[in-house]
């Protein structure tokens, strides 16, 4: 038998989670956070709306809401980023008893779910903080699912996180275990950060072909569908292509479209987790940085006036080596979340499996791709960095000439393209042919005596140089 599930927050994550659970033909019990300010009988107007949610009961209290429900209690909060998760799980777990389930489905900070989970394990609750990818197409195609805190608690409710997860390249659902404590959100966040990287580059590919070559949209997206049989191929590109081709009258949708985008928080976090544990993640960083910039509008229309330069709209670059550019940095993109996830699994003991981290995010996410299916091959057999690779290796010795190329063009036109150039300049900084650091460690020794250390003994004592002698 099927357990009854109750979904608490219904708001568009939550009121979509339920309908992925209704169509695969689970009972539900649906909640409206205590802080939401639609009227209150959202659970009924959720219900009517959705015939998939017909059998679906609807409650405006959590005492009636969870006391309805057999033990152990299957609890999924789906909390917006402006809900208070601590809030929530203060008014519901009085109601909740040993060995009950409760999962945290939004884009909780990691830190939070690690302490939320050791606070509900004193009186043995399984919590769980469950990362879920896919937006709004993962209701009907499946999603990905990142759960991780306690093992008890995802035995206990697996079958309900399985029957919404996509289903992955080798046939088996997109959703694992991910590990301990905040394991599961955190892989979720650096998820996020991978993708504000890879949405900014086909940014920067828009832009090159749309200023620096001069094609229009529906032109774009000509060129673009030719990566549609290569390892490109993906959600990302599927529904670019798609957004390139969309006119409403004469206009191009994409071109009335203010560019200023927005972001709701786990970009932010990728980016802390990166600079806290010391790993290099220029791409995540600059695509966030990007984000910003582009809302900073009063400076961007101000500079403007004295930046102007007009784009030739005629450069000529090879289709070859803008697709080798965007495929070498899609790489190194996702060498910077790997190695995220690596130090900070390490950190934390969390063991985290990359081959099938992978193999969950091959469907059903935002950025599923063909690639993924061959990161999966790729961890099953190695423990070392991505770039580290021979496979990484080769690729970069052959793509990186075409990358600065198009970094060239795009330079020469004025044009902002700043993940392609972190890409870049993270392979010439991983280079030790150009030593440059030693300048930033002889001024560190000279103000602070910080010492350094010498090219002939690289691992050996500090050293300090009497500077102002
Ligand atoms: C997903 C998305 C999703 C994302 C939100 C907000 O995997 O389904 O990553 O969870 O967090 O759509 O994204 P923004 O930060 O861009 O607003």
């Amino acid at each position: 038998m099927k357990p009854v599930v109750g979904i608490y927050g219904l708001g568009i994550l939550g009121s979509n989670l339920a309908r992925n659970l209704g169509l695969r033909g689970f009972e539900l019990a649906l909640c409206s956070s205590l802080t939401d300010s639609r009227p209150e009988n959202r659970p009924q107007q959720v219900i009517s709306r959705f015939p998939e949610l017909s059998t679906a009961k609807g409650f405006e209290t959590i005492s009636a809401f969870l006391d309805g429900l057999i033990p152990a209690r299957i609890v999924i909060m789906m909390l917006t980023a402006d809900e208070s998760v601590d809030e929530a799980i203060t008014v519901i777990t009085p109601h909740l008893s040993k060995g009950d389930v409760l999962i945290d489905g939004s884009n909780s900070h990691y830190s939070d779910t690690t302490r939320r989970y050791h606070q509900l394990k004193v009186s043995g609750i399984h919590f769980l903080g469950c990362g879920f990818s896919g937006g709004l197409d993962g209701i009907a195609n499946g999603i990905s699912v990142m759960p991780g805190g306690s093992e008890e608690g995802y035995q206990i409710a697996r079958s309900v996180l399985e029957s919404v997860a996509a289903t992955s390249v080798d046939g088996s659902p997109c959703c694992t275990f991910i590990g301990p404590e905040g394991a599961g959100h955190f892989v979720k966040i650096v998820h996020n950060g991978i993708e504000y990287a890879e949405m900014q580059l086909f940014a920067e590919v828009y832009a090159i072909l749309r200023y620096a070559v001069g094609l229009t949209p529906d032109h774009i997206a000509e060129v673009l569908s030719a990566w549609k049989d290569t390892d490109a191929s993906g959600y990302l590109l599927d529904i670019t292509l798609n957004i390139l081709r969309q006119k409403e009258g004469d206009a191009f949708v994409l071109e009335t479209i203010l560019d200023s985008a927005g972001h709701k928080g786990t970009g932010v976090y990728a980016v802390q987790a990166a600079a806290g544990f010391g790993v290099p993640a220029m791409m995540i960083t600059a695509a966030l940085h990007a984000r910003y910039l582009s809302g900073q509008r009063h400076i961007r229309t101000h500079l403007d006036e004295v930046t102007r330069s007009q784009p030739r709209k005629n450069a000529s670059m090879g289709t070859t080596d803008l697709y080798n550019a965007f495929q070498l940095a899609r790489i190194i993109n996702y060498h910077e979340g790997f190695s995220i996830i690596r130090a900070v699994s390490a950190h934390y003991q969390w063991n985290i499996n990359l081959a099938e981290l992978s193999r969950v995010w091959t469907n059903g996410c935002i950025i599923r791709s063909s690639l993924m299916n061959r990161f999966v091959k790729l961890w099953e057999n190695w423990d070392d960095e991505l770039v580290l690779h021979p496979e990484v290796k080769t690729l970069i010795a052959a793509t990186w000439p075409g990358l600065r190329r198009i970094n060239h063009v795009s330079s020469s036109e004025s044009l902002f393209t700043p993940c392609l150039v972190a890409a870049s300049q993270y392979i010439a900084g991983a280079s030790l042919r150009f030593p440059a650091a030693n300048l930033i460690q002889a001024q560190r020794d000279y103000f602070g005596s910080y010492g350094f250390r010498k090219v002939s003994d690289p691992t050996g004592p500090l050293h300090h140089f009497p500077w102002r002698n």
